[in-house]
């Protein structure tokens, strides 16, 4: 018989914790459910009686908030609390690529990892099951268990490693009906217990048990894989441009191929997201500190690839519009990394923004989710040129008409679905001409902008 828990804390109030408690909530009124986090206004936010107010964007997400919450779903800044009373402990807090030290942009920084495992262990009075959500490097439950361990007042941890696989944008869905659950441990009561809290919406057969290691480096893995994908087609998308093959067509031809399937195969402007990146760092980290140089290697080609994919389609813009972009004004029709979120962690609008700033081209921002205090952030944190150019250089604006009037060229960043929908003819009317369209997502309808006179160029055609 396995423990049945009643009360859960998560650390960690995020776009991974936020949304997978709050499906565990809906899906468990039984359980009690604590989110915490060291960030007081974003705990706010959470409790924040317009749900509009959410610090997470997502589909779905709101319904589901405004159902559980003060039910048996919280959001709290008491975190000693939160531990003390709960039978299992989610961790799912940010662990950043380092930017200091051994390991300086490659290995993930542990040190919020390490801060809650101290944490936990200083008030724990009885047995907690501890769950590791976050993306963590290979054997990091080890480091948990150390700490907790050497730390704690004697009472007994157990280590869970629980990989997310929801994909932002559509985390709701992908939490209510997920393709697997996977679960690590080498307890087999407590992998039992978590067992049993998916087994309230998820069929069993889908819930996947392993030893620890086996379910970290699963995670890795899975995204090192799907990042392999895109940077795969978008290395076609180059050789596409040069030969006049099409990649929407060789996409569709190669994925019709069961063995090889349709998914992942949307050649880009180049992935962002939290996750891929980090991810095959960490992957590449790892490969190298155990001496195996080929194997990180060929994963880093994979991140070399995405980061030519984005110069590419900078350079693309600066060679089209005569070669120069300085003082020309380009309009960016989205911000964040993919379409249906706020999170702008990594995205490709970042970096062709800060590649074409270089250029001197005056950059106007429009994004139907993100507020403009994140794109300077965003900016400012690379570190190119002072905060007061960023703020010179770039506007951001409520609506694409406003970024487009006057632009020189627009450049599609993400594939909102409301950009298909938009009166193209007006928004021509008031651009320079030749007014010309950068569709680094494939967006648009060549035809229809083509029809209206728009010298119109999308990646891969
Ligand atoms: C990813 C994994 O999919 C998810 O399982 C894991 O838990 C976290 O990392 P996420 O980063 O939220 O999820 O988004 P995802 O849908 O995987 O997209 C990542 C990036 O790849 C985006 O920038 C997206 O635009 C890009 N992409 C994806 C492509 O360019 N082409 C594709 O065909 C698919
Ligand atoms: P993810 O995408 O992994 O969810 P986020 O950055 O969106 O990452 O969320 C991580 C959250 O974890 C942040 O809100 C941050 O304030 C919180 N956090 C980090 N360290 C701690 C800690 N020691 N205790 C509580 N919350 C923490």
């Amino acid at each position: 018989m396995s423990k049945t828990i009643k009360k859960i804390c998560c650390i960690g109030a995020g776009y991974v914790g936020g949304p997978t408690m709050s499906v565990v909530a809906k899906q468990c009124p039984h359980i009690e459910i604590t989110i915490v986090d060291v960030n007081a206004a974003r705990i706010a936010a959470w409790n924040d009686e317009n749900l509009d107010n959410l610090p997470v964007y997502e589909p779905g997400l709101q319904e589901i908030v405004a159902e559980a919450r003060n039910r048996n779903l919280f959001f709290s800044t008491d975190i000693e609390k939160a531990i003390d009373e709960a039978d299992m402990i989610f961790i799912s807090v940010n662990t950043p690529t380092k930017n200091y030290g051994k390991g300086k942009g490659m290995a993930a920084d542990l040190k919020y990892i390490e801060l809650c495992a101290r944490q936990i262990a200083a008030v724990a009075k009885n047995d907690k099951i501890v769950v590791e959500k976050s993306t963590l490097p290979v054997r990091t439950a080890a480091a948990l268990k150390s700490i907790l361990d050497n730390t704690g007042n004697g009472v007994n941890f157990h280590i869970l490693s629980n990989p997310e696989f929801l994909a932002e944008g559509t985390a709701i869905q992908d939490l209510i009906n997920p393709d697997r659950v996977l679960i690590g441990g080498e307890n087999d009561e407590a992998i039992a217990a978590l067992v049993d809290i998916y087994a309230h919406w998820v069929s069993r057969d889908k819930i996947l048990t392993t030893n620890l290691w086996s379910s970290e480096l699963s995670k890795l893995t899975a995204n090192a894989f799907l990042a392999q994908r895109v940077s795969s087609i978008n290395s076609i998308s180059a050789l596409c441009e040069k030969t006049g093959a099409n990649v929407d067509e060789v996409s569709k031809a190669i994925g019709m191929d069961s063995r090889i399937g349709s998914k992942f195969l949307k050649a880009s402007v180049g992935f962002g997201g939290s996750c891929f990146q980090k991810d095959i760092l960490n992957l590449v980290y790892i490969a190298r500190s155990y001496g195996l140089t080929e194997v990180a290697e060929y994963w880093d080609q994979v991140i070399l690839m995405n980061d030519y994919q984005k110069q590419r389609f900078a350079d693309n813009i600066i060679q089209t519009l005569y070669n120069t972009v300085s003082g020309k004004k380009i309009a960016f029709l989205g911000w964040a990394f993919k379409k249906d979120t706020n999170d702008t962690r990594e995205s490709a609008a970042i970096y062709v923004a800060d590649y074409l700033l270089s250029e001197q081209a005056e950059i106007t921002v429009y994004d139907p989710k993100v507020s403009a205090e994140r794109i300077y952030a965003d900016l400012d944190y690379l570190n190119t040129r002072s905060s007061e150019e960023n703020r010179a250089l770039v506007k951001v604006v409520n609506t694409a008409y406003e970024a487009c009037n006057d632009a020189h060229a627009i450049a599609v960043l993400t594939e909102w679905d409301e950009f298909k929908r938009y009166d193209w003819a007006k928004i021509k009317e008031h651009m320079k001409k030749p007014a010309f369209v950068f569709d680094g997502r494939k967006l648009l309808n060549r035809k229809e902008l083509e029809d209206l006179d728009f010298k119109y160029y999308a990646i891969g055609e």
